[in-house]
Formats: C-alpha cells, structure tokens, sequence
C-alpha cells in the first residue's frame, strides 16, 4: 500500500500492479479516470473528414491527426482553460492502416498517405476550468499539420554546405518534412524541440561511404515505407539525391504558437539518430540542450549555445531567443568509473564503494562554431558527429534515449533503454549490465556549471523486476516494494522534482505492458518506483507530462495493436468497439492517441 505516497501533491496515488502483456487495458490508479484528447485521424478542420479506415486519402490525412505520436506538451495559455497541445507524427504502422494490397496504384496512393501521417501536429484545446479533461478545437487558430512535404529551414554552419545539397535544393537550405520525431522537448522560450531518429528506414540507399555506413549498415533497395515509389528524393540511389539522407537527423524547433512560422532544423546540434533535446538555462545565460543518440553503442551529447537567454516575453526577446540554437558547441560525453574493473565486471553486486559512479567530462567537437576534431572540417563534424565522436573517444553506451535536467535540481537523467550487445569484454562502470536486457538510469551532476566540461554520475536505477532479475538496483530503496519497471524511455519531472518515466518494450522482457513510473529523487523515498498507468496491449507509453499541481497527467499511446492487423487487430484502444465496418466486415483497428488521465 501506498497511502502516503505523492502527499502534499496533487498526484496522490497507490502504485498499480504490474499487467501482463496481453491485456488490451488503459489501466490507471484507484481513484483517477482516462480519455483520449485526440486520436490519429480526427480532424484538425472542418471539411475534413472523420477517419473512414475503408475510404482514407491523402487529402484526409493532411488535415486530421497524424500516427504514432511520441513527444507531447500541453502549453497552457494564461487563463488555463485554453492550450495548444503539440504533438509529433513518429512513423506509421502500414499493417494497421490497410489490408494488403499488390496493386501499384494502390500502394503510391498509400505511400502518399504515408508521408501525410508523419511530422507534427499543433492543436488547440479547451476546457471549462483547471483539473478538468479538454477537448480539441476543430479550426482552432493555431491548428497545424506538418508533413512530410512541409518546408523546414536549416540554420547553422552546415547550411548551404556541398553535404546538404541537392537536384531539388541547390541551395543546401530548405528541407521538406522531417521524419522519424521521437522524444523532444520544450524550450524556455515556449517552442518545442523534437528529434529525427530512425531516419535511415525512410530511404533506398547505397550507404556507401564512411559517413554514411555510420548511420546505416546495410544498403537498401527499398525503405520501410515506400516513399521512394511517389518521391524520387528518398531514392537516395538516385545522383540528384545521394544527399538527401543527410538532410534527416537533425533536431527541429516549432513554434506551435504561430502557425504560419517556418519551422527550422538545427545543423549547430549535430546529426546523429536524435532521441529529443531538452534545453535548460545555465547559470551564465547560455541555453544547455541534452540529447541522446538511440543506438547500442552510441554516445551522449551536450550543445551549449553561443548566445545567452533573454528573459521575457516581448517580440525582441522572442526574436533573440528563437536564434539561440542556430550558433553554439557540440560536446560529447565521456564517463569514467571510480571502482575497479574487477568490481564492475559480472553486474551482480554494487561496486565495493556501493555505487556505479564516477565523473566524466564533455569533449568538445567544435570550438566557437568550429570543428576541434583532427581531419574533419566543421560541416563533417556535424553532418557526420558520430564519426567525430568516434575520433574523440566518447563512452558508448546502451542506447541513450530521452535525456532531461531536472528543473527543481538541475541534475540531469538519462535513460538508456537497453542494449543486447553489451557483453563482458566492454561493460563498463556507467554500462555495468551484461546484455542488459532491461536497461537503467544515469543521474548526473554538472560539477563546473551547466555550460562547464565536467560532471559526476551515478547509476540511479538498473532496471528489472526485482522478483526475477539479480541484477537490479534502485537507489538502494528496497527492492520488494517497487514496481517492476524495463526498458526506460522518456523522462519528464512534476512540480516537487519527481522523476517520471515511461517505458517502451517492457513486455518482451519482463511480460508486463509499458506503463509510466513515478521515482522520488530525495529523501527517503528515493528510488521507490510506483507505476502510475500502464497501456494497452503492445503499446508503448511516450510523452510524458505531468501537471501534478492539477492532478493530471498525459501520454501518448504509440502503436497500440502493433502485432495485429486491420483484419485481424489485436487491440481496440481507445474506443474499445469493436465496430462492424458494413463493407468489410472488418472490425475497427487500433487508433494510436493522446490521453488525458485526470482525479476523478
Ligand atoms: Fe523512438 Fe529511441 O525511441
Ligand atoms: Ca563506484
Ligand atoms: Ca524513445
Ligand atoms: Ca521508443
């Protein structure tokens, strides 16, 4: 029992139990209640169509809600009853979306459908008073789609290089869509970042030079998702296109207030398979974004922005804020253990100094704007980071995904969902778990500012299920009272400075569905990790937000159903009516959404 747990906040709840993996449930504590806000294919206006799974077209599909959503916020206007709610478009589930088809029109028709479903959507809310569910606005005036024809601008010193050029962009500075968004996060200064990461699936190429391989091991004939049958420049085969694919990979900015700005991605970050960046002001004004690099075996990153923040909300400071990620250094990071090799090697047992700990430092990759790395010039450092981290000697790690400060301590958390590959020959003290199937958190303290070159570090979480794994850790709470928790995905904290996690692949590895975890950091209750709600059947549980001053809480639940088909759907979320479809006779699939979970 949790009784006590989350007093003083608005979020008080007894933690859920565990749900096996094949319950198709939304499940939430006693005493809270769920909706969806908005599902893929509502419409974002009118004359657009609600979604007919019979009868979709691209037309629809450019106006209504896109797929598989990953990163959300809910920006709040001041009156707290109206909010624009941004979302990112990941990658869609064909198989959910059609039943088979072989007849070419048909599929240049879905490939258009497709690149309509991916990107961004921005969608006003409202609501009749704080703590109580919204809905969406239809026509709202701030309602956007970006797809994956949408014109994005690139700033910074890979602009209008010989890397980003192409038949369709002589200019190396005008990119459409952007694809693969998943984690992100909010500035100070009220846009939202997201991160292009599995890029490399959306195109047919030969992936044959050192830079490219470092993205993509094998050469493809054709994508994952077809585009190249509609859109020559994701035939990256093709001489006018060899570049296109580094045009993808970036992190991208928004401004989901205006409607009619030109969204931008920013080469000054580095290219790389960008998880989201989360930015934090540092004591000495210059804007600190964290990003992870979601591979086994990549690496960690740090920008640091050359200009500093200017407080406020007028139009200069706006204006001044919004060039902040345009000019700045990369880092990258080195961690360095403090015990023996012999104590880390097995990752059965804490180290003899009873922590995996140590300190690090930020390599850098450039230096005011320009590359520090031997051999390589400032645009290939960027264009191509993961070679110039290779070059510097950055720690590889198990797959870095959402990495965020914590706004209460300034402390940074960084999740790294898992990594097969990890073996006995190369763990090390900030990776100490053998195949480590269930992955962990890493807790950092900047330790020369947050713009500074050094930090400590500590293991906060080697996550499990106590029940079963050996190897788990939890601040040292006890292990018989947390929820059993695998594969760490997103982070984001409440007002009192909790970290809360959702997982993305917890059902492969220790049964259960994903869910989203609550994990004070001080005090007593340090470690103890309480599930708040789990999702439904092979869903995985991303955003998150938590508005625990309101008792509310947000996710998104991406993929739902994954394993099954439209004909045969092994979901039903959110609707959970398994409607006849008269012309089929076919039951509705699965709809991937935004819910809102509230008190009751
Ligand atoms: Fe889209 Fe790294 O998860
Ligand atoms: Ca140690
Ligand atoms: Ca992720
Ligand atoms: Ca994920």
């Amino acid at each position: 029992g949790g009784a006590a747990f989350g007093r003083g906040s608005g979020l008080p709840f007894d933690a859920i139990a565990p749900v096996p993996g094949v319950v198709d449930d939304f499940n939430v504590p006693a005493g809270y209640t769920w909706a969806p806000i908005i599902r893929w294919g509502d419409p974002l206006f009118s004359g657009v169509p609600a979604l007919d799974f019979d009868h979709q077209t691209v037309e629809a599909q450019a106006g209504q809600f896109g797929y598989n959503v990953d990163y959300i916020d809910i920006l709040a206007d001041q009156s707290g009853r109206t909010a624009v709610l941004a979302a990112n478009h990941e990658y869609v589930n064909p198989g959910l979306m059609f039943t088979p088809s072989s007849d070419p029109a048909e599929l240049d028709r879905r490939a258009a459908i497709y690149k309509a479903a991916h990107g961004f959507s921005v969608v006003e809310l409202r609501r009749s008073k704080l703590g109580q569910p919204w809905r969406y606005l239809v026509d709202g005036r701030r309602n956007r789609r970006i797809t994956a024809d949408t014109v994005f601008e690139v700033t910074g010193p890979a602009a209008g290089t010989d890397l980003m050029k192409t038949a369709a962009d002589p200019e190396g500075r005008w990119v459409k869509g952007t694809l693969g968004n998943c984690a992100g996060g909010t500035t100070p200064w009220g846009t939202v970042l997201s991160g292009e990461e599995n890029f490399d699936g959306y195109f047919a190429w030969a992936a044959d030079t050192a830079g490219q391989k470092r993205y993509r091991a094998t050469p493809s004939s054709a994508s994952t998702y077809t585009f190249e049958r509609i859109d020559p420049r994701f035939d990256a085969h093709d001489a006018g296109y060899l570049n296109e694919p580094n045009r993808f990979g970036w992190i991208v900015e928004i401004d989901p207030q205006d409607p009619s700005s030109t969204p931008r991605k920013h080469s000054a970050m580095g290219r790389f398979k960008h998880e989201g960046a989360n930015v934090i002001i540092a004591e000495d004004g210059h804007a600190v974004a964290y990003m992870g690099d979601d591979q086994a075996n990549d690496y960690l990153y740090k920008f640091v922005s050359k200009g500093t923040f200017t407080p406020g909300k007028s139009a200069k400071a706006r204006r001044s804020n919004l060039d902040l990620l345009s000019e700045g250094d990369l880092y990258v990071a080195r961690f360095t253990g403090n015990s023996p090799a012999a104590e880390v090697t097995g990752s059965g047992a804490l180290p003899a100094d009873g922590q995996f700990d140590g300190t690090g430092e930020w390599i850098p990759l450039t230096r005011n704007g320009e590359s520090v790395v031997p051999g390589m010039t400032t645009e290939e450092v960027l264009v191509f980071a993961r070679l110039a981290a290779d070059a510097v000697g950055a720690t590889k790690m198990d797959r870095p995904e959402d990495v965020e400060p914590n706004p209460k301590t300034r402390k940074v958390y960084l999740a790294l969902t898992n990594n097969s590959s990890r073996t006995l020959a190369n763990v090390d003290e900030a990776n100490p778990v053998t195949g480590n199937r269930n992955g962990h958190i890493i807790e950092m303290t900047e330790t020369a500012g947050q713009s500074g070159s050094t930090f400590g570090w500590n293991i906060l979480l080697l996550c499990g299920d106590p029940a079963v794994d050996q190897n788990t850790y939890f601040a040292g709470f006890p292990k018989e009272l947390v929820s059993p928790i695998s594969c760490p995905d997103n982070v984001a904290f409440d007002s009192e400075g909790n970290l809360w996690i959702s997982t993305d692949g917890a059902p492969s590895k220790i049964g259960f569905n994903d869910g989203l975890f609550k994990v004070p950091l001080e005090g007593p209750e340090r470690g103890h990790v309480q599930q708040f709600l789990s999702v439904p059947r092979e869903g995985e549980t991303c955003g998150p937000v938590i508005h625990d001053q309101e008792g509310m809480v947000y996710v998104a639940v991406q993929h739902p159903g994954e394993n099954g088909s439209v004909a045969t759907p092994t979901s039903h979320f959110p609707d959970y009516v398994p409607a006849h479809r008269p012309e089929t006779g076919l039951v509705a699939a699965p709809r991937p959404s935004v819910v809102q979970v509230w008190r009751a």
